[in-house]
């Protein structure tokens, strides 16, 4: 494999055909390609050669840019296919945020309904090439259900540590139905990440979190392909929701790559949403002190319920070169946008809704400009999370208002009972 893995704090280099997670000194690694080797072959022609390519593995929007993901031997690959999802502009979105060229990039459209199976492809293909066997995660839910379903489709044994009772319906259904060991953990997100970085360690499981810098090559790939749909014009904005923080660094990662292939020039800005419950980097961010965790993280958006981001010294650094910021945002804030968002007829879970309620506030407070481009990443399905749009709707959330509600109207089994709804 033509990479090297490199740690981000010290520099210190190891081989790729290993499943480390961290250097010795204790800091997250990154996968390094050779960019300079690479601007010999990668063009925006050869990737808009491979589009809409019906041939394995370019039929993928993830493998589509291999030699950026990882330059592993197609016979270790594991795709279901993935990616090559929509971008929608919805005049009744850009209305309620205030930009006219928005564009949302709906990375719910993936074989298990959420942006991590970008990142499970290329994580699980490089597992697949070490030999593994039993792969693991802590998740809030999507990456359990998009491990479940790779680990199956690789006859791997996939095993999830999830935070019990706090995980949305339809994901726990996932990772039950797609055979995955299922353990629930009494404690949250950030105690099950601990947990299974221990377990992986100790019970030899190839760790597919986040922290695996292999998961995150493959979720660059939602930034290349958001630009190769708009024929490579770069936008001034990038916004998305931020939990672990795995898939704002993906983004920042990707995007100063293909600026240093000479793919794009422009950079373009990457605004981060936080749940104002769950708020660790953007405390971080606009009180600019030290990284402090959030002990009892709290949101409706449970994707995004993490109080402990592992990867947040990556985002920091891709935060800077692109002149990016974080924002917080209120449950209140999350489930409105995501009631415009479902009734424009697009839809996606709570926690994609970040983005859009985050970019509101961005163009109320002047930072977001009524005519700049955007594109917001809505990373999960509107079918993950059935209960929370039931309750919006019924005007049973706690504590939350039901802005724009629409409730289901019983009536009595007759014409005339109907007529009189309808009018
Ligand atoms: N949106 C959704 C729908 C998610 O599932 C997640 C993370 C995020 C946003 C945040 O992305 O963590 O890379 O900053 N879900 C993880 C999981 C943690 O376990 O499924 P991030």
């Amino acid at each position: 494999m033509d990479v090297i893995l490199r740690c981000i704090d010290c520099g210190e280099e190891y081989p790729p055909d290993s499943s480390r997670y961290r250097c010795e000194c204790g800091g997250l690694l990154d996968v390094v390609h050779d960019l300079e080797k690479l601007k010999e072959t990668l063009s925006k022609e050869l990737f808009d050669k491979r589009w809409g390519s019906r041939k394995f593995p370019y039929d993928s929007g993830v493998w589509r840019y291999k030699e950026l993901i990882l330059p592993v031997d197609d016979k270790f690959i594991i795709s279901k296919p993935e990616g090559n999802t929509n971008l929608y502009c919805s005049e009744k979105v850009s209305e309620f945020v205030g930009v006219e060229k928005l564009a949302m990039k709906h990375e719910g459209e993936n074989p298990t309904g959420s942006f991590k199976d970008r990142g499970m492809t290329a994580g699980i293909s490089h597992g697949n090439s070490l030999g593994a066997k039993v792969v693991a995660c802590a998740s809030t839910g999507n990456t359990s259900a998009s491990m479940a379903a790779y680990a199956s489709t690789g006859s791997m044994k996939g095993v999830v540590f999830i935070p019990e009772g706090e995980i949305a319906y339809g994901k726990l259904a996932q990772a039950l139905a797609y055979g995955a060991r299922t353990i629930q953990i009494k404690g949250n997100f950030d105690d099950a990440m601990k947990l299974v970085q221990e377990a992986s360690d100790k019970l030899g499981m190839y760790l597919l979190n986040s922290i695996n810098p292999f998961r995150i090559e493959g979720q660059k790939s939602i930034g290349f392909e958001a630009l190769q749909q708009m024929d490579w014009n770069v936008p001034d904005w990038f916004v998305l929701p931020g939990g672990n923080l795995g898939n704002s660094s993906a983004l920042g990662k990707g995007l100063s790559e293909l600026v240093e292939l000479g793919i794009i020039e422009k950079i373009p800005r990457i605004a981060v949403v936080q749940a104002h419950g769950a708020n660790p980097f953007y405390r971080m961010w606009s009180e600019k002190k030290e990284f402090e965790a959030v002990k009892e993280p709290e949101t409706v958006a449970t994707a995004i319920r993490i109080g402990n981001p592992v990867s947040w010294e990556k985002i920091n650094k891709f935060l800077k070169w692109s002149k990016g910021l974080v924002e917080e945002v209120t449950d209140q804030e999350i489930v409105d946008a995501k009631a415009i968002v479902d009734s424009s007829g697009i839809g996606a879970e709570p926690a994609s809704c970040a983005s859009i309620a985050g970019l509101k506030k961005l163009v109320e407070k002047g930072v977001v400009k009524e005519d700049e481009d955007v594109v917001a990443i809505l990373t999960g399905n509107l079918l993950k999370d059935p209960d929370l749009v039931v309750n919006y709707h019924r005007g049973t959330l706690k504590n939350l208002r039901s802005t724009y509600q629409n409730k289901a109207i019983q009536t009595e089994a007759t014409l005339e009972a109907i007529e009189k709804v309808i009018k």
